[in-house]
C-alpha cells in the first residue's frame, strides 16, 4: 500500500509552489540569493558573516583552503555568546522571550534574553571558578533543560570547547567520549523526566566517572529529584556554584578559528568520530541558514525544534542559529506522547508556534497515532514546517503537508550532516516549488554534485552525493586524527567530500536523497556504525561473533537487526543481549531482533556477506549466493527470519 503510494505520487510529480501569501512576506522570493552565490561563493559568505554575525575584529581572509583543511574568517574574532546574547539586550530586546521552556510533567520556564545572558555570565564565573578556561574540553550530560542551553554558552563565552553526550548513552559512551577529548569538567544532572518518570543521570555518570581521570569537577543540576552521592571536592550543586559565582563575565574576543565544540558521530568503523566545529565560520553558516530556511523572522515567529541538544540540529537549531537571530522559541524536555499522544500539538496551540522542525521518524510515528490528535488543536499558527535526519517519504510529506502544515505551509526537508555543521540542501520556503520526499536544491553558497562511481559528474540519475567546495560551517576534522579525516570524507572522490549518502536527480535537476551506501545504519534519524553495535555484542562474554544490518522499518526508517554466533557452550537469551548492548552504547543502539545462528554467511575470504544478510531481513529473495563458503548458513537464516515474521 505505502509503496503503490509512492509510486502514485513519484508519476504524479506534484509540485507545491509557495503560495502569493507566504511570497508577499519571505525574506527570499526568486533567484537573486542563488544568483549572487553562483557568481562568487566565497564573496556571498563574507557578505553573510558581515551583515548576520558581530565581529570585534574584522577578518583578513575570507577562506583559506588548503584541500582538506579550510579556515574561514581568518584573523577575524568574535564571541559566539556575545553573539547569541549580549547584542540582542544591547539592542534594546532584553525583556523578548528566548526560551519558552515546557517540562514534560508540565512545568513551565520563560526565560528572556535578558535573564539567559544573566544566568550564562554567572555559569561561566563558576566554571572558570572550577579552573576551566580557553581551550579546555566541558562535557555535558544533561536532559533538555535551559541549563543545557546555559551550559554551552557559557562555555563558549570563555573559550572552552564543549561536547555534549545524548542523556540516552550509556555511562560507557560517556565514560569513551570524555577519554578522548581529555575533559576536565563534566556538567549532568541528578535526573530528567521522561515518559511519566525521572531517569536517573548523575548515577550513570558515576559510572563514567569511576574511569575519566581527566576530569577534575562536575557540576549537578538539580531537575530530576532523585537521590544522587556527591563526592566532596569533586561534585558541586549548580545552585551552590550559581549562588557563589560573580555576575558579570565580558565576553571575551575568541579567534574565528578557535574550537567551539566537538560532537562524536558514529562511523563505518567502530570508534565514534569527534568532529570538530571552530567559532566564525560556523555561526555564520547557521545563523543564515536558520534565517533563511525557516523564513524567520525574529519579531513575530514562535520557532520549535524537537530534537535533543546531544544532537547537532539541536546544537545549531535550538541554541547557535536561532539564539543568534534573536528568535523566540520553545524547548520541550520529553517525550512526544505523554500524557497522550497530542502533547506536541498542545505545545503548539498553548505558544502559537509558528515554524516547527522534527524528523521523519517522528511523523511516522504521528501518522500510526492518527489524524484525530492533531485535529484536537488549532494549529493554525503554524506557517513553515521543517524535516531533517533522514529522507521523508513521500507518503509522510504528504501527511505533514495535510494534516501539520493544513495545506498552507511549505515544507523544508533539509539535508545535513553533524559533519556540515549547518543545513546544506533543502527549499527556500518563499522560493523554491517542493516535491514531496525531495530535498530540492542545495542552498545559496553550497556546492553539491552526484557522480557515479567514477567520480564523474552525473546530471539525471542516481550515485553519490558530494560537496564540491568548503562551506563556513565544515568540519575542521576529527579530533585526535588528521589522517582519518582525509581518509573519511576525502579520499573516495578526489577534491570532493563525500557524504556517504546515495542520491537522484530527476529530470528538473530536483535532488532525492536515498539512504547511506555506507555502513552506517539511520535509525530514527540517528547514525549508529553496524561495527559499533557489532564490537558492543562482542564484548559479551556469550559471543562469539556478530554482525549487525540496518533492515527497512515503516516507523524508525531502519532497524538494528543482529545476527550472533555464540562461543562453544555457551547460552544467553535475546534480551540480556540487548540490554548489553544497552549498557555499551544506549538504549537506541539495542538491535531490534536478534538472530542466534551457528555460522554467519562469509566468503570464502572469510569476508561477512551483509548484502546477503540484509536481504535476508528484509524478507527479499537472494540473489547470487556461489560466492559463499557455506550456502546452507543462509537458507537456515532465512527460515528462521521467516518463521518470526510469522510470530
Ligand atoms: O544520511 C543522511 C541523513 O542523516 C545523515 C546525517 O546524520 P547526522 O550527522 O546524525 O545528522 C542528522 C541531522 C542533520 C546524512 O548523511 N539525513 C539527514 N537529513 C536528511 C538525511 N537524509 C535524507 N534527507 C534529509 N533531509
Amino acid at each position: 500500500m505505502a509503496d503503490e503510494t509512492i509510486e502514485a505520487l513519484l508519476l504524479e510529480q506534484r509540485k507545491f509552489p509557495p503560495s502569493e501569501a507566504f511570497k508577499s512576506r519571505a525574506h527570499v522570493v526568486g533567484t537573486h540569493l542563488y544568483d549572487e552565490a553562483a557568481q562568487d561563493y566565497e564573496a556571498f559568505w563574507a557578505r553573510q558573516a558581515d551583515e548576520l554575525v558581530s565581529w570585534s575584529r574584522p577578518w583578513g581572509t575570507v577562506c583559506e583552503w588548503n584541500l582538506p583543511f579550510s579556515k574561514w574568517f581568518v584573523g577575524g574574532q568574535l564571541n559566539v555568546a556575545y553573539n547569541c546574547l549580549d547584542r540582542h539586550v544591547e539592542a534594546g530586546r532584553g525583556g523578548k522571550v528566548a526560551i519558552h521552556w515546557e517540562g514534560e510533567p508540565g512545568d513551565t520556564r520563560t526565560i528572556t534574553y535578558a535573564e539567559l545572558l544573566a544566568e550564562v555570565e554567572r555559569f561561566s564565573n563558576a566554571l572558570k571558578d572550577l579552573g576551566v578556561g580557553r581551550g579546555d574540553r566541558v562535557n555535558i550530560y544533561l536532559p533538555m533543560i535551559p541549563e543545557a542551553v546555559v551550559a554551552m554558552l557559557s562555555c563558549a563565552r570563555i573559550g572552552a570547547a564543549h561536547s555534549v553526550v545524548f542523556g540516552g548513552f550509556s555511562s560507557q559512551a560517556l565514560a569513551d567520549r570524555i577519554n578522548d577529548a581529555s575533559a576536565k569538567v563534566l556538567i549532568t544532572a541528578d535526573g530528567g523526566w521522561r515518559r511519566g518518570e525521572v531517569f536517573p543521570l548523575k548515577p550513570q555518570a558515576d559510572e563514567a566517572l569511576a574511569s575519566t581521570p581527566s576530569i577534575e569537577h562536575v557540576v549537578v543540576v538539580k531537575r530530576g529529584g532523585n537521590t544522587v552521592d556527591m563526592k566532596s571536592g569533586r561534585d558541586h550543586w549548580y545552585h551552590d556554584l550559581m549562588a557563589n559565582a560573580s555576575a558579570k563575565c565580558p565576553a571575551e574576543p575568541m579567534d574565528s578559528e578557535q574550537l567551539l565544540f566537538l560532537l562524536y558521530t558514529s562511523g563505518t568503523t567502530g570508534k565514534p568520530k569527534g568532529i570538530m566545529h571552530t567559532t566564525g565560520g560556523y555561526l555564520t553558516h547557521v545563523t543564515y541558514t536558520h534565517k533563511y530556511v525557516f523564513d524567520l523572522h525574529a519579531d513575530t515567529d514562535v520557532y520549535w525544534c524537537t530534537a535533543d541538544v546531544g544532537w547537532v540540529t539541536g546544537h545549531s537549531y535550538i541554541v547557535y542559529g536561532p539564539l543568534s537571530n534573536g528568535a523566540t522559541q520553545v524547548i520541550y524536555e520529553g517525550v512526544p506522547n505523554h500524557p497522550g499522544n497530542d502533547r506536541l500539538w498542545s505545545i503548539v496551540e498553548k505558544y502559537k508556534v509558528t515554524i516547527f522542525y522534527t524528523a521523519p521518524t517522528a511523523i511516522r510515528t504521528f501518522m500510526k497515532w492518527g489524524t484525530q490528535e492533531p485535529a484536537k488543536h488549532d494549529l493554525s499558527s503554524l506557517r513553515v514546517i521543517g524535516s531533517v535526519g533522514e529522507p521523508i517519504n513521500p507518503e509522510a510529506w504528504m501527511w505533514y503537508h495535510e494534516h501539520i502544515g493544513r495545506g498552507n505551509c511549505p515544507i523544508v526537508d533539509t539535508w545535513w550532516q553533524t559533519e556540515t555543521g549547518g543545513i546544506m540542501i533543502s527549499p527556500l520556503p518563499g522560493a523554491t516549488t517542493t516535491k514531496p520526499g525531495s530535498a530540492t536544491f542545495p542552498l545559496p553558497g553550497v556546492g553539491a554534485e552526484v557522480v557515479d562511481e567514477n567520480g564523474k559528474v552525473v546530471t539525471k540519475g542516481g550515485g553519490y552525493l558530494t560537496l564540491t567546495h568548503p562551506w563556513p560551517g565544515m568540519l575542521r576534522g576529527i579530533w585526535g586524527d588528521p589522517e582519518r579525516y582525509k581518509e573519511t570524507y576525502w579520499s573516495r572522490f578526489p577534491g570532493r567530500y563525500f557524504a556517504g549518502d546515495g542520491a537522484k536527480l530527476d529530470d528538473d535537476g530536483y535532488l532525492w536523497l536515498l539512504g547511506r551506501v555506507d555502513d552506517v545504519m539511520n535509525v530514527s534519524g540517528h547514525r549508529i556504525s553496524t561495527t559499533e553495535v557489532e564490537s558492543a555484542l562482542v564484548s559479551h562474554p556469550s559471543v562469539a561473533e556478530a554482525a549487525v544490518v540496518g533492515a527497512n522499518d515503516a516507523t524508525t526508517g531502519q532497524a538494528i537487526i543482529a545476527y550472533v554466533t555464540l562461543r562453544g557452550g555457551a547460552q544467553v537469551n535475546e534480551s540480556d543481549l540487548r540490554n548489553h548492548v544497552a549498557k555499551e552504547i544506549g538504549a537506541i543502539a539495542k538491535p531490534k531482533t536478534i538472530y542466534f545462528t551457528p555460522d554467519l554467511p562469509k566468503t570464502r575470504s572469510g569476508k561477512i556477506m551483509r548484502r546477503l544478510l540484509r536481504d535476508v531481513a528484509e524478507g527479499r529473495n537472494l540473489g547470487d549466493t556461489t560466492t559463499l563458503a557455506d550456502a546452507s548458513v543462509v537458507t537456515e537464516l532465512q527460515q528462521r527470519a521467516a518463521q518470526s515474521s510469522e510470530d
